[in-house]
């Protein structure tokens, strides 16, 4: 089966084998662009942000812009027909027929995946609610595998809201498929991941798994260290948010105990929980990868588009 005219609403829509193919192409791009500056002429993206964004809308419209199509959208719900109460069948209905191929930002969890039951035209998840974000795990590998040379046999921290944290949901996931990676999850004990993925990433992908409230602890054991951000947008009141907001935060000093090979990763935006003098360090990697987001997701959209 081929990728072309697929959807990704799910990283567990994609084998390992196709998560590789994805990768590698990425990467031949990053290293020669202008070889594939042409390959989508003809070819629009339609962006359909219904929450805020500026990675993922941006650098999907980099990217076409990059392969030679062009792109239509809009970034703000307020602005579109959803606003008059327009719902997301009728809308996709309407939008297969202006693009080649779209791809939804949406707070509802589920609705990329709603979404892609109405579309002619492969549908792309950028984000829904605290559920999944498929592309960033893509970024995320990407990164990985640019920078460790492979993804395997790899000690990987998650700290922050592993609650709310839909970029950690679909790296936690996807991680799992990849030969002897273990998981160090460390959040304060009101962000922990939930329930149902603990016993998957336990008895389904039969992951090792360590939860603490620690970063300091483990640190010096740890190959990469996938920091996020405390999620004001998730919370249900300001009071629970302002209490967790400052439960981490990475310095050049705590990075003293780390190894020197680590990774610092973090999908970004950034609020404080990375200090800016840890920007020079070499282990962090977070700008890097956030432009490796441009080649991976042009690599994605040239192969549903069965371009490449
Ligand atoms: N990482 C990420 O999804 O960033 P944006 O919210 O800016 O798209």
């Amino acid at each position: 089966m081929t990728l072309n005219n697929r959807h990704l609403v799910d990283p567990n829509d994609l084998t390992l084998d196709e998560l590789h193919q994805i990768i590698d192409l990425g990467l031949k791009m990053y290293e020669n662009p202008k070889a594939y500056r042409e390959i989508c002429k003809g070819k629009i993206l339609g962006t359909l942000f219904y929450e805020p964004s500026t990675r993922t809308r941006l650098s999907f419209e980099s990217a076409m812009l990059r392969l030679g199509g062009t792109v239509l959208g809009f970034s703000d719900a307020n602005t579109s027909s959803a606003k008059k109460g327009e719902s997301i069948a009728d809308t996709i209905r309407v939008l297969d027929d202006y693009a080649d191929i779209l791809v939804m930002r949406h707070p509802r969890e589920g609705a990329p995946r709603l979404a892609s039951e109405f579309s002619t035209v492969p549908i792309i998840n950028g984000g829904d609610g605290g559920h999944q974000h498929p592309t960033q795990t893509l970024t995320d590998l990407i990164t990985i595998q640019k920078y460790r040379g492979s993804i395997e046999n790899l000690k990987v921290a998650f700290c922050g809201d592993l609650l709310f944290g839909r970029t950690v949901h679909s790296l936690l996931k996807t991680l799992s498929r990849f030969p002897n990676i273990s998981f160090v999850l460390v959040s304060p004990p009101e962000l922990k991941i939930p329930y149902h993925l603990r016993d998957e990433l336990l008895q389904e992908y039969k992951v090792e798994i360590i939860e603490t409230s620690s970063l300091d602890e483990y640190l010096p054991e740890i190959d990469i260290l996938y920091m996020t951000r405390i999620q004001k947008e998730r919370f249900f009141n300001e009071e629970d948010y302002i209490k967790l907001k400052d439960s981490y935060i990475l310095n050049k000093d705590k990075l003293k105990k780390a190894k020197e090979d680590l990774l610092i990763l973090h999908p970004l935006p950034r609020v404080n929980e990375i200090s800016y003098d840890v920007d020079d360090d070499p282990r962090a990697k977070y700008f890097d990868q956030a432009k490796l987001g441009i080649y991976v997701r042009m690599a994605l959209m040239a192969l549903l588009l069965g371009v490449a």
